[in-house]
């Protein structure tokens, strides 16, 4: 890829301009990121993300945390899991993809707030639940590990983990057109290395496979009591 083309992932994030609040590429055009939502994932975006909610293992009633939760997309859905009993609250550092997350929703026990996952502000234990889904690969390697530390932070012992990102395609040519349409960041990615960053956090992995088209997924859970060094 030049460097000097524009790729989908600069024009998402309006020619990439950093955001003050992290080091991650925040996402600003929603609307866009809708469209390409729908686009990239070829129709089948509705069942991979009605597939995460039911993974993560939340249930009615469970208080459930979305970070880098973009359009709110998956926030909907985990939402819908959980019930009236229940919340769903995404965050994010862009005000733009927040305030078209709270215009798309209804249910009042499914909320938006802006912050970055690298220093949540939820207190200690808040959650039972916490996804994420295609914004590891948004943080810059030194801060994933710091962000998943966070989400083990904020969950509750004995809460669940489900981390999903982008998968690389199997074959090389499709793989070319994905790193020349997105950008160097997902073509560099390496879903791979999250099982390990999952464990450093803490966290006891429970389960992992793929969604298709393009996800892989990690489920993992937050010990009761922590094994003594
Ligand atoms: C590819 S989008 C994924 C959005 C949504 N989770 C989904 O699956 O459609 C990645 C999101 O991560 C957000 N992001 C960037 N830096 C972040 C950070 N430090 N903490 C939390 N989210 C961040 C971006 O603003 C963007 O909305």
């Amino acid at each position: 890829m030049n460097p000097g083309q524009l790729n989908l992932g600069q024009l998402l994030r309006r020619h990439g301009t950093p955001h003050p609040d992290t080091e991650g590429l925040t996402i600003t055009h929603a609307r866009a990121y809708e469209f390409c939502g729908a686009v990239c994932f070829g129709g089948l975006r509705p069942r991979a993300y009605a597939r995460l909610a039911r993974l993560s293992g939340a249930r009615s009633g469970d208080r459930v945390l979305d970070v880098g939760c973009g359009t709110g997309y998956l926030t909907r859905r985990m939402a819908k899991i959980v019930g009236p009993g229940g919340s769903a609250l995404g965050i994010d550092p862009s005000v733009e993809v927040i305030e078209y997350a709270r215009r798309k929703t209804r249910e009042p026990h499914c909320s938006y707030e802006t912050g970055v996952g690298e220093a949540l502000s939820a207190p200690d234990g808040s959650f039972d639940v916490v996804v994420t889904c295609l914004a590891m690969h948004h943080l810059p390697e030194d801060v994933r590990p710091v962000a998943l530390r966070e989400m083990y932070r904020v969950l509750r012992p004995g809460g669940r983990l489900l981390v999903a990102d982008f998968r690389q395609p199997r074959t090389r040519p499709v793989r070319h057109v994905i790193a020349a349409i997105t950008g160097h960041v997902m073509a560099h990615y390496r879903v791979e290395t999250l099982d390990g960053l999952i464990a450093d956090a803490g966290f006891a992995t429970i389960g992992r496979g793929d969604v298709r088209p393009w996800l892989r997924y990690v489920q993992a859970s937050r010990a009761v009591r922590p094994e003594k060094p």
